[in-house]
């Protein structure tokens, strides 16, 4: 392995910058002029520009106006900073709407939108797709030569859904292709429930509140259609952006684990990831529980293209406005959550927003220049710091993780897991996932993130928490994984049903029923506040000892080739298998038959880290609330090492040396961190 190319080699550091919104000031020369002062004060040295400035670059339809936008990029240029060039799609002017409502979204209960607000236009619409084509066009033509173009930001956090006609024929057209025959869609719908038989194509309807909620093969069509057409319309927004410019990357933001588009197949279509995290620092969970969940949305944000380093193309300097209570970050963790990012794969950090609008509805949201407009304040000075540690990081661009962990976050599983009624409605799948990754995180082990259709030969051990959808050939994939002496740990509920939501005959886990080496008679669902007892058997192969909280789901299992470890405690299935394992081929399958407490998870992972020699960023036990995280190039390593707690900590480091990548100094024994601190660390691989 070596080293990414930058995002784009014309800016060979990592980014730093935020939103711009110069169009809200283009009467206040004087405030423009200070914000270039304030830009090169902060450090910054990219700005995503005109991300909802459709009203200023074409204030009415077809008369365009280029000049404002020419006079920022040029001024930006001149000062060294690059831009990051937004398409203004994601909220539309006021003309357009009246001229042509179709571009306004339909919801559910099929009632159009007024014109208002904004990212909730129809993704189907001509019209819509038509003036965006246009004004993307002008956009790429007039600044395809322009020394500040760094990277094309396509329209703003694409999202929601349009129950329009032309997004409802659109429907129909996606799934004739799809199962070309009437009898293919019913039988894979499952219609001769409830007699629901579809005899014509326009029959079917998108889902809705009033309509149809109880077809779940055509609940998950819809949603891969919305992500389908979603992506669709991105597509014809970089067509001219790629036909003018075509080295210049294009990216989309993300919005973390959105649940509304399958972002693996939106991925695809990007040159490089980027994404918006607003994590609630200082709120009801502690700091170090927060960390770890923001840590889990960056490695899936890297693995989104399998290692390649990420856009953190929007976080807050300070606090946002739309939480229900928004706390300030304290000493110490702007800094420090800042390089969070970059310790996970991020090659940039960038906020939103640069300086605080007088009205509308972000005027309270936080921003690097606040309304008092100079630069002597606490965030303004925070901001700063981080870009001047950003440009000492130089040697980390483009390095990226090396993870022999895998988790599985798979969005039509959770599709259609969160769809399905029983055994207990709420399923909790991404908390399911949080749970089996602080483990890793905890004790610093780089985790992939990654979805069923990837390649588990990477990897040494394979975490699928809830694996409930299969689809055609997952199963045999992982059977092989683990034949070739891979660890895969699967639990409950899963292996239930197919890519059409059909459930598996013939015996659960379905196509995982050999390679875990059971079979599931029951699935049992507690009350909230119910328990049951997992008690390890006495000289189980993991060591294990003593006995562990389950809670609201406990499968009842039958051995197969599996032996046990661990056997409930209570109940009618007081003395079965509650934990097994299956040697199969070269390795081994673990099946966890319950939701058990959190200790036990890391005393299970505990000993799968140790088992398989998995690696660990440092030797030692990190404290509580302190990780570890790794940049490589294949020769250089960076550590990352973090506290996310308020207390100093000190960490262990064993008969390690490494140089402090900043001050250069040698360091050895041991690592003192204070209240929110972060240490880079440099070791050459060994
Ligand atoms: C989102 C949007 C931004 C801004 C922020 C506020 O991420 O993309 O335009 O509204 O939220 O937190
Ligand atoms: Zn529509």
């Amino acid at each position: 392995m070596g080293k990414y190319q930058p995002i784009n080699p014309k800016l060979p550091h990592l980014i730093h910058g935020a939103d711009y919104n110069p169009d809200q000031w283009l009467d206040r020369p004087d405030i423009l002029a200070d914000d270039l002062r304030l830009m090169k004060l902060a450090n910054c040295n990219a700005m995503s520009v005109g991300i909802f400035a459709w009203a200023a670059l074409e204030p009415e339809e077809g008369k365009f106006n280029f000049e404002w936008l020419d006079r920022i990029l040029d001024q930006l240029a001149a000062d060294g900073i690059y831009a990051v060039l937004a398409t203004p799609s994601g909220a539309r002017p006021a003309w357009l709407a009246q001229k042509y409502p179709e571009v306004l979204r339909v919801d559910a209960d099929r009632r159009r939108i007024l014109y208002g607000n904004r990212h909730n236009h129809c993704y189907t619409s001509p019209v819509y797709r038509e003036k965006v084509k246009i004004i993307n066009t002008k956009l790429a033509e007039r600044y395809k030569e322009h020394p500040a173009l760094l990277v094309w930001h396509v329209s703003n956090e694409y999202g929601g859904e349009c129950h329009c006609d032309l997004c409802q024929e659109k429907f129909r057209e996606w799934l004739q292709v799809k199962y070309q025959t009437l009898d293919a869609l019913n039988h894979a719908w499952w219609t001769a429930f409830w007699s629901h038989t579809y005899t014509d194509w326009s029959q079917i309807q998108s889902p809705a509140p009033h309509g149809e909620q109880s077809i779940h093969g055509l609940a998950l069509d819809w949603k891969r259609f919305v992500t389908h057409q979603t992506i669709d319309f991105f597509k014809a927004e970089k067509a001219p952006l790629k036909a003018i410019t075509p080295e210049i990357p294009v990216t989309t933001n993300f919005m973390g684990t959105y649940p509304g588009l399958n972002y693996w197949k939106f991925a695809k279509e990007l040159d490089v990831i980027s994404w918006d995290s607003y994590p609630r620092w200082h709120g009801e969970k502690a700091d170090w529980q927060t960390a770890a969940e923001v840590a889990f949305v960056h490695d899936l944000n890297r693995s989104l293209k399998q290692g390649k380093p990420f856009m953190l193309m929007e976080s807050t300097p300070s606090m946002t406005n739309w939480q229900i209570v928004a706390k300030k970050k304290r000493p110490g963790m702007h800094l420090l959550s800042s390089l969070q990012a970059v310790a996970h794969g991020a090659d940039t950090v960038q906020y939103f927003q640069w300086r605080k609008g007088r009205g509308g509805a972000e005027k309270f949201h936080g921003a690097v220049v606040d309304h008092v407009g100079h630069e002597q304040t606490r965030v303004f000075r925070d901001v700063a710091e981080v870009g001047a540690v950003l440009k000492e990081l130089d040697p980390v661009l483009g390095t990226t993780v090396e993870a022999e962990v895998a988790l599985l976050f798979d969005w039509e599983n959770r599709w259609a897991l969160e769809e399905a009624m029983g055994p207990r409605q709420e399923k909790k799948y991404e908390e399911t996932c949080h749970r089996h990754y602080f483990p890793f995180w905890s004790r610093g082990v780089p985790v992939d993130v990654i979805n069923a259709d990837q390649d588990f030969s990477r990897y040494r051990l394979l975490v699928a928490p809830m694996l409930y959808m299969v689809r055609p050939g997952v199963g045999e994939r992982l059977a092989d994984f683990v034949a070739k002496g891979g660890t895969l740990v699967a639990t409950y509920w899963s292996g239930i049903v197919d890519e059409n939501d059909l459930c598996f005959l013939g015996g659960v886990p379905g196509p995982l029923r050999k390679t875990l080496g059971i079979w599931v008679e029951e699935i049992d669902a507690l009350y909230d506040g119910e328990v049951n007892y997992v008690s390890m058997l006495d000289g189980n192969a993991l060591g294990l000892k003593g006995e562990y909280k389950a809670r609201e789901l406990c499968d009842v299992l039958h051995l197969e080739t599996a032996q046990s470890l661990a056997v409930y405690k209570e109940d009618y299935y007081a003395g079965r298998p509650a934990l097994t394992v299956n040697r199969f081929g070269q390795g081994e399958a673990y099946y966890l038959a319950s939701r058990n407490e959190d200790c036990f998870l890391g005393d299970f992972y505990h000993c799968l880290i140790e088992k398989n020699n998995i690696k660990r960023v440092l030797p030692a036990e990190l404290p509580v609330g302190v990780t570890a995280q790794v940049r490589t190039d294949g020769r250089q390593e960076f550590v990352f090492v973090s506290n996310f707690t308020p207390e100093n900590q000190v960490v262990d480091l064993k008969d390690q040396e490494f140089k402090e990548l900043r001050t250069g100094e040698r360091i050895r024994g041991s690592l003192t961190l204070a209240s929110y601190g972060v240490k880079i660390l440099a070791r050459n691989r060994t």
